[in-house]
């Protein structure tokens, strides 16, 4: 059965990837879409077929055939309008990071809840072939127990006018909440580890706008592992790999651009010898890599249709508001240890 759906914000990532994506599945019907600014919404209905365009969620939410919205507006807006759907009783699939602080992101998780609306996050990184094979990798024990693990992601993003993203109290957060987070909450889900506590760095090196043009957070995992993630919008993107990488008591994973909005990238997986023994020497000799036998597809339209899944009770939410919590609120510990210069426990 199809799932109808209404879009809020035709802007970045809903016109560039989650709008083609939902054009790949047959689950989906796009009813209307909606945009502060008119005109964005016209060239979305016009370009994905939708029936209706609106300059506002009143008109969208009032029709009574639309089941399900995305939410891609800034983060600013996020909460008023998950808490109108919520009313209309709408299931809401919504960006991240969910508000602008991890409190704002439990309000409207609350309100969903209270309403009896599902709510599923962006998350869709998680959606990559690569990364659920990697999370079934070290789930199977091939690489061991897991010791170790980083991540980076990366942009250009220089000063410009009226960018949301460049404005704190519009964003909750810069280079880290806006693409660390992805980095955070990938090692959670790969290694299906908690973080139980974290510490950060962050600052302005290269621009001068409100939020962190750069930052990192190093945290421990719940089996003791220790992790680090750095996230900068002041590295070129031709410069940049944005790799990602595990390491076990047997083995570990490299991955390079699968951290990405498209689904591609490399990876490389080595397990070391059973019977190897303690070498002094520490000679590290040849391994053969484990083939990595993966079909690449669209992460977007995954979601989407997991959710979609989700919402007619055919299985539970791919990605849960409390997870996209808990990613926030590491970056948000980030935050809280460059300031105190403490780390924070969970
Ligand atoms: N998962 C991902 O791959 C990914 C990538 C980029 C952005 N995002 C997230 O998506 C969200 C949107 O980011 P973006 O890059 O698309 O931003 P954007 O600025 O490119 O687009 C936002 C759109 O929302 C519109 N808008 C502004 N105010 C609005 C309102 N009150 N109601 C409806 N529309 C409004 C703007 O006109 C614009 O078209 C953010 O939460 C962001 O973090 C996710």
């Amino acid at each position: 059965m199809k799932v109808k759906w209404g879009v809020i914000g035709c802007g970045g990532i809903a016109d560039r990837r989650t709008l083609p994506g939902m054009m790949l599945l047959d689950n989906v019907e796009l009813v209307a879409v909606m945009d502060a600014n008119f005109e964005a919404a016209q060239r979305c209905r016009d370009k994905y077929n939708a029936k209706y365009a609106f300059d506002n969620i009143e008109e969208l939410l009032a029709i009574p055939e639309i089941e399900a919205v995305y939410i891609a507006s800034p983060v600013f807006c996020h909460k008023q309008q998950a808490m109108a759907a919520a009313d209309a009783k709408k299931h809401i699939l919504i960006e991240k990071p969910v508000g602008i602080t991890s409190d704002e992101a439990q309000e409207i998780a609350s309100y969903c809840e209270e309403k009896g609306v599902k709510l599923g996050v962006g998350f869709m990184m998680r959606f990559h072939a690569y990364h659920q094979k990697m999370r079934e990798i070290i789930k199977s024990g091939k690489i061991g127990e897991i010791v170790s693990a980083r991540a980076q992601l990366t942009c250009w993003y220089p000063e410009m006018a009226n960018s949301w993203r460049q404005e704190m109290k519009l964003s909750g957060g810069g280079a880290m909440m806006d693409m660390g987070v992805h980095c955070v909450d990938l090692i959670r889900y790969i290694t299906g580890l908690e973080v139980t506590e974290a510490a950060g760095f962050k600052g302005n090196q290269i621009f001068n706008y409100s939020v962190e043009d750069a930052g990192c957070v190093i945290f421990r995992l719940s089996n003791g592992a220790t992790a680090y993630v750095d996230a900068n919008f002041n590295i070129p993107d031709a410069a940049a790999k944005c790799k990602i990488e595990f390491y076990g008591t047997k083995g570990s994973i490299f991955a390079q651009g699968t951290i990405s909005q498209i689904e591609g990238g490399e990876v490389e997986v080595l397990c070391a010898d059973d019977s190897a023994e303690y070498d002094a020497g520490q000679n590290r000799g040849e391994v053969k890599p484990l083939k990595m036998d993966v079909e690449l597809g669209n992460m977007y339209a995954k979601e989407i249709e997991a959710f979609g899944r989700a919402i007619k009770g055919e299985c539970e939410i791919p990605v849960t508001a409390l997870d996209a919590i808990m990613s926030q609120k590491v970056i948000e510990a980030s935050y809280v240890s460059n300031d105190t210069k403490a780390y924070v426990t969970f």
